[in-house]
């Protein structure tokens, strides 16, 4: 039980390392919190930052939620309820990240990374809708939102109903984080992707 609560605030720790805001400060003297969207996550870090910082940061965060996935394994213990809590955790530190005043990421490069190590194939469904989505609507916070459904759908699918949880948690986590987006949206003022095409950053 104690290594259980340990794997759990490891996993926690290890989702609040602020990679963009690392990364930022050090190499560009940059708080990107306080450029574009506001937002401590891969898409900000490439509009502020630039494609080489977005993508180090974007790697960065999904390997967060690989890494603390794999928590249990590297103790050699069994979790209860779902061996994905530590994942769950670790997109909450993601979010709420307490080395950076819990002002952080929408959850979705992290939870990625958890898909990535439980259930690579749910990735990869994941991976392809936010990319077919990109493409063709040129929002990232929509295809991100599409991924997460995409993992949840699959999950429904396959019919495995505590992983139906785990993934509806964290497409609720994206969701929810996405509320701006959302709002953007629907007024038509979302920023689109330059490089597909959009007609802003
Ligand atoms: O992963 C975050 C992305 O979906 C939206 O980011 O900065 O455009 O709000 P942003």
């Amino acid at each position: 039980m104690v290594e259980i609560g340990i794997i759990v605030l490891l996993a926690y720790l290890l989702g609040s390392i602020p990679s963009g805001l690392i990364i930022g400060k050090l190499f560009y003297g940059k708080d990107i919190r306080e450029h574009g969207s506001g937002n401590l996550g891969g898409t900000n870090t490439f509009r502020t930052l630039g494609k080489r910082a977005g993508i180090v940061v974007t790697l960065a965060d999904i390997l967060k939620g690989t890494l603390a996935t794999a928590l249990p394994f590297f103790f050699g213990t069994e979790m209860q309820l779902h061996e994905l809590i530590p994942g769950v955790f670790a997109v909450i530190g993601h979010m709420y990240p307490i080395f950076a005043n819990f002002r952080g990421g929408k959850a979705v490069a992290t939870s990625g990374g958890v898909l990535l190590f439980y259930a690579p194939l749910m990735f990869v469904i994941m991976l392809a809708i936010f990319i077919i989505c990109l493409y063709i609507t040129k929002y990232v916070s929509l295809s991100s939102i599409l991924g997460a459904l995409a993992a949840l759908v699959y999950s429904i699918i396959i019919w495995d109903p505590p992983l139906v949880i785990v993934v509806a948690i964290l497409a609720i986590f994206v969701i929810y984080r996405h509320r701006a987006n959302i709002k953007r949206i629907k007024n038509k003022t979302e920023p689109k992707i330059k490089w597909l095409g959009g007609s802003a950053k």
